[in-house]
């Protein structure tokens, strides 16, 4: 090749690499595994070797129940001699390593909560696994469904579940938010039904039900996703749409209206939106979780479907995840709160945005009064911001302190600095950390250095420590009031003073949030007279509202209120959302010690919750199954 040549090839080499520069970071980043790494939820060992990218061609069979899958791993090698993935109840059936050969692996011992560590040997100099499987009836991520437990009651439903520790029921993986990995897929099911994932998604159902996904930027596994069923899908803005079963789709699709502004007010908050579509899927009511933020494709619980858009800041917080969350990732699940607690401060901005401090104020409120109570219910390293959680569940993280107390000491941080400049670090922060992972103290020392210690008097105010390091609620956290929420409280008073009777009172107007705070102030005491007086003016019983109905049963249950028996009932059987359940199931055993009203309801209702809420009420109820 003459001189000439070479020159022209470096030029053109030149423009190529600064030209795809946001890839090549990409692409670098992806194999970037922090040298701190550590995971006490994961058997991986990313150091040595660590995943890149999946290719995953799956079967799905409602008939049995189980996905057959080829899971085809590039790897990042470095000299290391075999490779760990995470694994539980997954029959293994072969492992291939590069060049098609068969490899020698083994599975480890079965740790109840981590699953079994696969360990395959790896040639040297070995790029890519392929591990083919199926998945078992113990796959807790996955709840299949039949046709009678979805909404249209015309065809069989299956969703996923992945976080925290659940994709590796359904995937071998390197199952550890710090480890992040782009994705293929090829899914086959029935062809009537369509399928989705976290990842570039079709909007029609096709002939032969073979679908093929993308996802092409770096995702840890606990946002691996897959939703297969009766779906529509139907746009809101150019950017934004909604899936769901035919008959729920107009209600979803009229409740998520705002969609677009949300999208609109968090770009301008904290930077570009980089996961390029943003849609909704609508599940059926057994799924366990309110929001679940899956890349491209948040799952909804479909109770949030009020008829009256007054639910929507759920929607809010799953988008700012893909700040908070999918984009700069918890480390580890013990630094859960940089996920959870980010994400409500900036839901609350959204909201802030959108609808006024008024409104958000009934937010704050009501997160203040549920951190209350359970700071008082935990033990007390629970309620650090950093939390412990090795030889645990991950699952045991999941309390308002993550979400509520992590809220709050970052509102204190901008009540201190001011919202400017807090706004300024956030920005920051997102772009700074995109595509990496996040522990608590690396966030500290980052804060430290560009903001805290711009002015160590106010520093010295925040008390980071106690925050962070520290037990309770610190007595600096930020006030917290709601006018709306007085005037509920000056109503219920003149109720319960007997000034006025309760078709008197002026709620028109009233959000959920107003009437939950209502519901959640009632006195202990109720007569049955006061109770059916309630009903009969405000329809409790009746409602279409997941929020108030929920806050309402706690009553009826305690005060034995028996028109409200059915109702009752039929919600628990039909909703498997586990924030309504555990308060439900727990008022109905303090109200019938003998458990014997809770047992006679939950064996009708368990087979229609997801693994989720069951491992929750099964503990709860000492309850033994024995269905299978
Ligand atoms: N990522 C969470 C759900 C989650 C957390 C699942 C931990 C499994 C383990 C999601 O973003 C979330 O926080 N959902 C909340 C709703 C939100 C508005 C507070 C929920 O489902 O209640
Ligand atoms: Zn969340």
């Amino acid at each position: 090749m003459r001189y000439t040549n070479i020159a022209l090839l470096f030029i053109v080499g030149l423009l190529i690499a600064s030209c795809g520069s946001k890839e090549t970071k990409t692409e670098m980043k992806q194999a970037d595994i922090p040298k701190d790494w550590s995971d006490p939820h994961s058997y991986a060992k990313p150091l040595e070797a660590a995943v890149k990218h999946l290719n995953w061609i799956a079967q799905v069979s409602f008939k049995t129940k189980k996905i057959k899958a080829s899971a085809t791993w590039d790897i990042e090698n470095n000299n290391a001699d075999s490779i760990v993935f995470d694994t539980r109840n997954l029959d293994i059936h072969k492992v291939l390593v590069d060049g098609a050969e068969e490899a020698d692996y083994y599975l480890g011992e079965n740790n109840p909560v981590l699953g079994q560590p696969l360990v395959i040997k790896l040639p040297e100099g070995a790029e890519w696994v392929a591990i083919n499987y199926s998945t078992t009836k113990d796959a807790e991520a996955l709840q299949w469904l039949n046709a009678q437990q979805t909404h249209d009651k015309n065809n069989p439903f299956l969703f996923t579940q992945s976080q925290a520790i659940l994709a590796r029921t359904w995937i071998p993986c390197q199952d550890s938010p710090g480890i992040r990995f782009t994705y293929e897929a090829e899914v086959k099911s029935r062809p009537e039904l369509l399928t989705l994932m976290s990842a570039e998604n079709p909007v029609k159902k096709n002939a032969d039900g073979i679908y093929k996904f993308k996802m092409t930027e770096p995702i840890p596994s606990y946002l691996m996703a897959m939703a297969i069923g009766d779906i529509e899908f139907q746009k809101i803005g150019e950017q934004t749409g909604v899936y769901a079963e035919p008959g729920m789709i107009e209600a979803s699709a009229n409740e998520f209206a705002n969609m677009d502004s949300m999208l609109v007010a968090a770009e301008k908050l904290y930077g570009k939106y980089r996961w390029g579509r943003y849609d909704v899927i609508v599940l059926p009511p057994s799924f366990p979780f309110g929001g679940m933020e899956n890349p491209r494709l948040t799952f909804s619980t479909p109770t949030i479907i009020a008829g009256d858009r007054s639910l929507t800041s759920l929607i809010a917080h799953e988008l700012a995840h893909s700040w908070s969350g999918n984009l700069v990732t918890n480390a580890n699940w013990n630094d859960f709160w940089l996920n959870e607690g980010f994400t409500v401060y900036f839901e609350r901005r959204i909201m802030e945005e959108l609808y006024g401090k008024d409104y958000v104020n009934m937010l704050r409120e009501l997160g203040m009064q549920d951190l209350k109570k359970e700071v008082s219910e935990l033990p007390a390293r629970d309620t650090w911001l950093k939390l412990d959680l090795d030889g645990r569940n991950p699952d045991d993280g999941m309390t308002s302190v993550a979400y509520e107390k992590g809220a709050f000491f970052l509102e204190k941080i901008e009540e201190l600095y001011g919202r400017k400049e807090f706004d300024k670090f956030l920005n920051t922060y997102f772009d700074k950390f995109a595509f990496e992972t996040m522990t608590t103290e690396k966030f500290v020392s980052y804060l430290d250095s560009s903001l805290l210690s711009s002015d160590t008097a106010l520093k010295a105010k925040l008390r980071l420590n106690d925050w962070i390091y520290g037990p309770g609620i610190p007595d600096n956290a930020p006030e917290v009031t709601s006018e709306r929420f007085q005037r509920v409280e000056s109503a219920l008073k003149a109720w319960s003073d007997g000034a006025f009777e309760a078709k008197e009172l002026k709620t028109a107007g009233w959000t959920s949030h107003e009437w939950l705070h209502f519901l959640r102030n009632l006195p202990d005491t109720l007569s049955n007279e006061q109770m059916t007086e309630l009903d009969k003016s405000f329809g409790f019983t009746k409602s279409g509202n997941s929020e108030i109905l929920a806050a309402w049963f706690e009553h009826t249950i305690k005060h034995n209120y028996k028109p409200a028996d059915d109702a009752l009932e039929s919600f628990l059987v039909s909703v498997g959302r586990r924030k309504f359940l555990v308060p439900l199931y727990s008022a109905l055993t303090e109200a019938d010690p003998s458990k014997n009203r809770a047992t006679a309801i939950y064996k009708k209702a368990r087979p229609n919750y997801h693994s989720v809420s069951t491992n929750t009420i099964d503990e709860m109820l000492n309850y033994e199954n024995d269905e299978e």
